[in-house]
């Protein structure tokens, strides 16, 4: 999968996990440490002063669109929004490819959501300024991806794990679920692990990512047992039914609530320290409830870190793509103010 040359981040779209190699996503994720302080308040660069970034979800987000925004913002950049198609012209049928024409000439960079698989690479072929994928379709989510693996990484330094050999399990609708697509896609950057794909046989993973893995050497496992599957592994990754991607909420419901994880199965089949991950929403409803809020106390939780990390993520691939990683604290300054954080 991919260009074996590594990524040149300056102007590029970011549309695919397959544009990267190996390196690329270590240079985010350096670049990403380096955002801490800046996400953390303890410090605010005006790096990106004078940008501006267009924000286009034609389908439901919180984290995805509200965290580029925020990163954008602690960047120092300003940023303008619409949120489904209703509160744009493409409901008076004006083509994507006009609508980038236009809005690439009010933005410096567009990150973008459509419900449609290949709509974003679509509008960024008419784009006059680098797009970055937010979500298309059943196809991919690469900015969550990345997130993912990141806080994968970071979760594991504390047991002395690294991204070359750590087993996980994907579990719920990996037919339809982007941020699992893109996971796979960038698994298969780094060095054997085993890979537990945990669906119903009718929701299971693609067979070409199936193969993809299989061809980077990770030992791939597929079942429709949760028990079986979270049992010995480093990373529990769990994920929605997609059920707007259903023709009907009627088939959504047979497999909603399938795959429910709650403490005691988590303490009866996972190893002490199991990292849980989710990109979330969680689907926290009581026919799915594929989280159970008894794991909130758990440590091992990840699903909120793992959502702040998306910010930092974020801050880096805009810094990459402006080409300015060496003057972000050169721009930096302390803060006129203090943001309090409760412990919940
Ligand atoms: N993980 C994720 O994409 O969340 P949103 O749908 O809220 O953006």
């Amino acid at each position: 999968m991919g260009d074996t040359t590594n990524l040149n981040f300056a102007g590029s779209h970011i549309l695919s996990i397959d544009q990267f190699q190996r390196e690329d996503i270590l240079k985010i994720f350096s670049t990403a440490d380096m955002m801490e302080p800046y996400a953390a308040r303890q410090s605010q660069t005006r790096v990106l002063e004078g940008a501006i970034l267009g924000n286009m979800f034609f389908e439901s987000s919180t984290r995805t669109r509200i965290s580029f925004g925020a990163a954008f913002n602690l960047l120092g950049g300003e940023v303008r929004e619409t949120s489904g198609f209703e509160s744009s012209a493409i409901v008076k049928g004006e083509s994507l490819k006009d609508t980038a024409r236009v809005l690439s000439g009010y933005s410096d960079i567009i990150c973008m959501r459509h419900p449609t698989e290949g709509s974003v690479a679509e509008f960024a072929s008419a784009s006059r300024v680098p797009v970055v994928n937010g979500g298309d379709g059943h196809n991919e989510h690469p900015t969550q991806a990345l997130l993912d693996l990141y806080t994968i990484q970071r979760e594991l330094k504390g047991s002395g794990g690294n991204l070359d050999s750590f087993r996980i399990a994907m579990i719920g609708d990996l037919k339809f679920g982007r941020t699992v697509h893109s996971l796979a896609r960038l698994l298969c950057l780094f060095d054997p692990s085993r890979i537990v794909l945990v669906s119903p046989q009718e929701l299971s993973m693609p067979g070409e990512l199936v193969e993809a893995l299989k061809a980077a050497g990770h030992e791939v496992v597929e079942t429709d047992q949760l028990n079986e599957g979270i049992s010995g592994v480093d990373i529990v990754y769990s994920t929605r039914i997609q059920e707007e991607r259903f023709p009907s909420a009627e088939e959504a419901d047979l497999y909603r609530g399938k795959f429910r994880l709650n403490q005691a199965i988590y303490t009866e089949n996972c190893q002490p320290n199991t990292v849980i991950m989710h990109p979330l929403p969680r689907d926290s409803r009581a026919e799915a409830n594929e989280l159970d809020s008894d794991l909130d106390s758990n440590p091992n939780l990840a699903i909120f870190r793992q959502a702040d990390n998306g910010v930092l993520v974020r801050m880096a691939l805009f810094a990459l793509i402006f080409d300015v990683v060496h003057l972000v604290d050169k721009h930096a300054s302390e803060l006129p103010w203090r943001s309090t954080r409760h412990n919940i």
